[in-house]
């Protein structure tokens, strides 16, 4: 279960936050947790988190170490700072900022480098959906930035279907639509990677999730997780949806 935080809260929100967060799901241990603040909170994060099971990770990453890329982030100082985990290719990073798919290989193998869990996002526009193209852009996102990835490298990442018409919107996908997509996801793994990675590999839903829809889509055998942005940025609600 994780929660986007997208570009919200200082670092004193942030720590105000965890405080109140852990605990209402100090006795979660049914699932993995992790909080992805913005770059600047993260240090308040991780020591916040210190000594719980809560997973702090970073929204993005720039595939090199260090070096002349003003305004980048690398996974070497994510490591650093304490993170476990990174989101890669969320939707607003493909939209506003047009990362593409040999963009995706890269951050997944510098962030795997470094030791953080990559949780890479996939997902169709609407008009793709309208026009029946769901699955040929899930093919497409999948070929580019996953495929390449050696067999070791993809047992160690978690994929985010975010069908993008759902973020932010309110619009949850229904859990059948959610559920057909992540098995169409799990086809493409156990095609590529064989049917153990297949039914071993994690995929989160996201777009929409709220403690009052969260229970209908974990009842799908197809849905491991959820990747939570605004219903992630109130502790109680974020813990509702933790507990569901
Ligand atoms: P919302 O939960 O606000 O729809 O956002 C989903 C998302 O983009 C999580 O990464």
């Amino acid at each position: 279960m994780a929660g986007n935080w997208k570009m919200y809260k200082t670092p004193a929100e942030t720590h105000n936050y965890i405080e109140a967060f852990k605990p209402l799901v100090a006795a979660s241990t049914h699932c993995d947790i992790v909080l992805c603040p913005p770059f600047p909170n993260l240090p308040a994060a991780v020591a916040e988190a210190a000594g719980t099971t809560i997973g702090i990770g970073a929204q993005n990453l720039h595939w090199g170490k260090e070096g002349a890329v003003t305004g980048e982030v690398s996974g070497h100082m994510l490591q650093a700072v304490g993170c476990s985990h990174v989101i890669i290719a969320h939707s607003e990073r493909r939209q506003y900022f047009k990362e593409s798919e040999p963009e995706v290989v890269k951050k997944v193998e510098a962030a795997l480098e470094w030791g953080l869990t990559p949780i890479v996002c996939v997902g169709e526009l609407l008009a793709e959906r309208e026009a029946g193209r769901t699955e040929d852009v899930l093919s497409e996102q999948f070929d580019g930035g996953l495929a390449p990835l050696t067999p070791e490298q993809f047992a160690k990442i978690v994929i985010a279907y975010e069908p993008v018409w759902a973020i932010g919107t309110g619009k949850v996908a229904t859990p059948q639509m959610a559920s057909d997509a992540h098995r169409f996801i799990r086809s493409k793994v156990t095609a590529r990677f064989g049917a153990e990675a297949g039914a071993a590999v994690r995929i989160l839903y996201g777009g929409s999730v709220k403690p009052d829809n969260v229970k209908g889509l974990m009842a799908e055998e197809e849905i491991d997780g959820a990747l939570v942005g605004g219903a992630s940025l109130d502790p109680k609600s974020f813990a509702a949806i933790v507990n569901y």
